[in-house]
């Protein structure tokens, strides 16, 4: 098993990072750590409370609290009309949290996690702002080299979208989803997140999953009815449970945000699982190399303003999401698979 933590800020679409973490077969996770962003800090903390007392882990994964700002400047949370009012808006169904936070914050508790597995073998995943990593890198900065790899949902390069799904500037298909090139989890730490990206230890070792790639693995109707009732077509397998029915209400109102919003009717996209879906493909130097510098060249103000430089990307031929019991990662044209910097 490939040992994960995750750093998130759920979130409807951390849910599913959560969600997959904990029951993939080939992932041990050893545990979570909550960061302000799709909300505060104190509602996203208290949504993974509630998530994975959901899914049943409440006594086998611990929550840790991280940081409420970025590393230096205030926090940005994100508008209510993509999340809601709590971070995780559109259904009834979120149960009670049946366990406390831990008591070790999220650094601490990351760096001893960290250090207890061999080098070279956990994998830290972020699927909201890169505060908590950036914080623990400057804190353990002998964890760059100790760890696997580092998968971020994060970014947007421009040169992996087919076609326009967040409009068009200038006459070319518009890049950031909260400002015209900015994606939510760069813009609201980049200065984490140029750090860690610039850093020698771990940026070799860093997978980013940008919108070029998250908007083409869409949540559709479709996705949504065989996650409601299963694999079975015929509707009578295993049927409606209150599981089933909370996490397609999550996605239907992150559908409806995406919507009204951004006009996508096909969506919602499923940013954040594939952060986590990207370890079971390994690091960058486990796949084969490529050159990135045409994509790179469409979008020049982004790698300049946070300093990334994209170099590499892969294949993402495994990283499918299968909760839904259908793989709804799509194939996407030579050249755009994903992004490896
Ligand atoms: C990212 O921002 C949040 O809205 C999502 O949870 C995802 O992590 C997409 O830009
Ligand atoms: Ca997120």
């Amino acid at each position: 098993q490939i040992p994960v933590w995750l750093d998130c800020d759920p979130g409807h679409d951390d849910a599913f990072a959560i969600l997959l973490t904990a029951y993939h077969p080939r992932i041990k996770l050893l545990g979570i750590s909550t960061v302000f962003g799709n909300a505060s800090l104190k509602n996203t903390t208290y949504n993974a409370r509630s998530l994975i007392t959901a899914i049943g882990k409440e006594k086998e994964i611990s929550i840790h609290v991280g940081l409420d700002k970025a590393l230096e400047r205030p926090a940005l949370h994100a508008p209510t009309d993509i999340h809601g009012e709590s971070g995780l808006d559109g259904t009834e169904l979120l149960p009670k949290p049946l366990s406390e936070v831990s008591p070790v914050p999220a650094v601490e508790a990351m760096a001893a996690a960290l250090k207890a597995q061999p080098a070279g073998t956990a994998w830290i995943v972020a699927t909201g702002a890169v505060t908590n990593v950036g914080a623990l890198i400057r804190k353990h900065p002998e964890l760059a080299s100790h760890v696997k790899g580092f998968s971020v949902m994060g970014g947007a390069i421009g040169g992996g979208f087919t076609d326009a799904p967040l409009g068009v500037i200038d006459g070319k298909p518009r890049i950031g989803n909260w400002t015209p090139y900015a994606e939510f989890n760069i813009l609201v730490d980049p200065e984490a997140a140029s750090e860690l990206f610039s850093n020698k230890e771990l940026a070799p070792k860093t997978t980013l999953i940008p919108l070029d790639l998250t908007h083409q693995v869409l949540a559709t109707a479709e996705v949504r009815q065989t996650l409601l009732y299963g694999k079975d077509e015929e509707q009578t397998g295993p049927g409606k449970t209150k599981l089933r029915t909370m996490l397609v209400e999550l996605l239907y109102f992150f559908a409806k945000g995406y919507a009204d919003k951004f006009d996508i009717t096909e969506g919602p996209p499923l940013h954040d699982p594939l952060a986590a879906a990207a370890v079971l493909v390994g690091t960058p130097d486990e796949i084969p190399f490529y050159d990135w510098d045409a994509a790179k060249s469409t979008a020049p103000e982004h790698h300049e303003r946070f300093e990334v430089t994209v170099v590499t990307e892969g294949t993402f031929e495994e990283a499918q999401v299968k909760e839904t019991g259908r793989t709804i990662a799509k194939e996407l044209p030579a050249g755009s698979e994903g992004i490896r910097i």
